[in-house]
């Protein structure tokens, strides 16, 4: 059974969600800002965000918001974290490839969330110790331990976010697994490595609310997370190792190569 946060966060994403869908559908007539090379912020991100906020401080007045359109809002020691649209560009561009992200942390740690996406109605949810979950379906990691059978995902930096061994990362990768994807959110593409469709997945340089709810999903349903050299992960790293954990160390050595 969902624990009542979760039924707050699925109030709030999807009624937030139904906005996302229209703006969606109208794609064309929106009005694009351009943050940097490849980072745009829409309307639709402030108004999706403007009404997860309003549903959640009605019944969580006092936590702490951290959010990526708004900042932080300081309250209590509670925080929810909030990434409206995860995969803007893919919005921007029709791809109906898109996250609402919601995660409860309390003492540093993620204990709850959701990412949904409205447009393809798939409800990922979890909460620490009862698993991790898409609509009424159980997730389990994959089972696959030879990186040549594995279906890897990551995130190419563009722009700005351009790093030295990014292409030698994919290098070694593609030399040993059975392919890369790149989706592009973050969100769920951790989601996928829960769900088993992806057996691993890396990505630098992401924030807070990129990682916050796929990192306890996948946990939930038996994998491993890390940094990507295998050092702990914790709430301040700004990247990420995913994986089934069969494969992790095999992974993470791969990446560690450079
Ligand atoms: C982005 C997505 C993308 C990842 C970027 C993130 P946004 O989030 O998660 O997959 O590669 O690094 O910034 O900007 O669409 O919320
Ligand atoms: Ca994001
Ligand atoms: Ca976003």
């Amino acid at each position: 059974m969902q624990p009542a946060v979760i039924n707050i966060f699925e109030k709030a994403a999807k009624k937030a969600g139904r906005i996302l869908i229209r703006d969606f559908g109208e794609i064309e007539n929106l009005q694009i800002e351009s943050k940097s090379v490849g980072d745009f912020v829409t309307n639709a991100d402030l108004k999706v965000e403007k009404s997860i906020l309003e549903t959640l401080k009605y019944f969580y007045p006092n936590y702490t918001y951290i959010t990526e359109e708004s900042g932080i809002i300081k309250g209590d020691e509670n925080a929810i974290v909030i990434d409206p649209i995860d995969g803007t560009s893919n919005f921007i561009h029709g791809i109906p490839h898109v996250g609402i992200i919601i995660a409860k942390m309390t003492n540093n740690e993620i204990t709850d969330g959701i990412i949904y996406n409205p447009i393809l109605n798939e409800f990922f949810w979890t909460s620490k110790g009862k698993g991790s979950w898409c609509n009424d379906r159980r997730l389990r990691v994959s089972n696959r331990s030879n990186l040549s059978d594995c279906l890897i995902g990551t995130g190419l930096p563009f722009g700005e976010r351009i790093y030295k061994n990014y292409l030698s990362e994919i290098d070694e990768i593609l030399k040993t697994t059975a392919g890369i994807r790149r989706f592009g959110s973050a969100g769920l593409d951790l989601a996928y490595v829960a769900a088993g469709k992806l057996d691993g997945f890396w990505e630098a340089d992401l924030n807070l609310w990129d990682l916050s709810t796929g990192t306890l999903l996948v946990k939930e349903a038996g994998g491993r997370i890390s940094k990507i050299n295998g050092e702990d992960w914790n709430i301040d790293c700004r990247e990420i190792l995913a994986s089934n954990s069969n494969i992790h160390i095999d992974l993470s050595e791969k990446l560690s190569l450079l």
